[in-house]
């Protein structure tokens, strides 16, 4: 996905994995949405997504949901997330993890964020590792990636507008 993101010169993509992120269980004590943080580590995660204008969230499938880590690292920020298109790429067992990416959708409209329809999952995803144990993308996930970052850089340039009209009626 990364590889592909890359190629797309119109926008700048990051790859951030929240295991270097390395957060700690959420332990800000004013909620997120007051936008009060005291934590260094916090500070820093808020910069991250405050400067990004859109997601793509890749997320694996655990017991028919997304990951402790990934709720995490959401509920750490609130503003920051607000009005920034996001889609998903999920990988679990046979679904795919297609449940982790419809439980992630109820969360995200609560941070009103815009998911996009478009997202790719990936069943069995050890399937296509190859001798080297990386993945090996199908000409139908290839394509379905494209659709899925395009959607998210069109939205993401068109939300910029509306999050400045947004801070100006204020
Ligand atoms: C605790 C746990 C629960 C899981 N539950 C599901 C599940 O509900 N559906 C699914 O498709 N795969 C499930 N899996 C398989 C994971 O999606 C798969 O192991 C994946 O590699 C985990 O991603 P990770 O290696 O990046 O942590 C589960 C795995 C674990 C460890």
């Amino acid at each position: 996905m990364n590889e592909l993101a890359q190629k797309h010169k119109e926008a700048q993509f990051e790859l951030i994995d929240l295991k270097d992120v390395n957060l700690p269980f959420l332990d800000e004590p004013i909620p997120p949405a007051m936008d009060q943080y005291q934590n260094e580590h916090t500070k820093k995660w808020s910069k991250v997504i405050d400067e990004s204008d859109g997601f793509i969230f890749i997320t694996p499938e655990y017991n028919h949901s997304f990951p402790a880590s990934l709720k995490n690292a959401i509920d750490f920020l609130a503003r920051e997330w607000g009005y920034k298109p996001v889609s998903f790429v999920s990988y679990g067992a046979q679904t795919g993890g297609s449940r982790a990416i419809e439980q992630l959708r109820q969360v995200v409209a609560h941070l009103r964020m815009y998911d996009l329809s478009e997202h790719i999952v990936i069943p069995d995803y050890w399937n296509q590792l190859n001798a080297e144990q990386k993945f090996v993308p199908t000409e139908a996930q290839n394509e379905q990636a494209e659709k899925v970052i395009t959607g998210t850089v069109f939205w993401a340039e068109q939300m910029k507008n509306a999050r400045k009209l947004l801070a100006k009626a204020s």
